[in-house]
């Protein structure tokens, strides 16, 4: 397994800059990592990976995993810093070790708690080497099962720093608390949504409008 992934990611970092990886590629990823109750699925992870390969700003990642050493590789590889929030100790120490082992550029992998904003829960943000405007943010955390709102908090919390154009690929977007949280922000900010469903599970491309 461990060989597996370690050979999967040399493939990846071995791409050329700007080739979308391939899907047998990606599924090679995500069979070598692991961890199936929680890492992406295939078609959320090939949205991560093209919108990587595309992505000229920085991007902020809500929840890490697989899609950390995607991001790191096809964005953080190009000098587009990418920022990891992640609120479980062990998690974060085990998607840290793999940075370090396979030499994975270009992320910062922050570990952070959840905290209460009153009516939501969601990460304490990093002081300090916060970038001003996010053009992507990959969002599969914090969990709904333990945090007041779930995923809601991104909009409150990081709308202003994301402008017009700037994309939120949403996870689990037809599971009920993300309908709720779809809902939510529909209310707070004009967006374009595409859901993509698949058979497991869908995602939404949330393209932001103006504040
Ligand atoms: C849906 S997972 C993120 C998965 C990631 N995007 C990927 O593709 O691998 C969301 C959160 O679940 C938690 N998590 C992931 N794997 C876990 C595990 N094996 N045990 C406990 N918590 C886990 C982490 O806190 C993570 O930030």
């Amino acid at each position: 397994m461990r060989y597996r992934l370690g050979r999967a990611i040399g493939r990846l970092l071995a791409l050329p800059v700007g080739e979308v990886p391939a899907l047998d590629l990606l599924e090679e990823l995500r069979t070598s990592w692991g961890n199936e109750a929680f890492v992406a699925n295939l078609p959320f992870l090939a949205a991560v990976a093209k919108h990587a390969v595309a992505a000229e700003g920085p991007i902020l990642e809500c929840g890490s995993g697989l899609t950390t050493i995607v991001l790191g590789a096809l964005a953080g590889r190009r000098g587009v810093p990418v920022h990891s929030l992640e609120h479980v100790p062990e998690w974060f120490a085990h998607v840290f070790t793999k940075l370090r082992r396979y030499r994975v550029p270009g992320i910062a992998l922050r570990l952070t708690r959840l905290i209460s904003y009153g009516p939501f829960e969601w990460y304490e943000l990093p002081k300090g080497d916060w970038p001003n405007e996010f053009q992507l943010v990959v969002c599969d955390g914090p969990p709904n099962a333990t945090t007041l709102g779930g995923r809601y908090g991104l909009l409150p919390l990081e709308g202003p720093h994301l402008p017009a154009g700037a994309i939120v690929l949403l996870d689990d977007a037809t599971c009920s608390s993300e309908i709720l949280v779809r809902r939510r922000w529909h209310l707070e900010r004009r967006m374009r949504e595409e859901i993509h469903q698949a058979p497991d599970r869908a995602y939404a491309v949330l393209t932001l409008g103006g504040q």
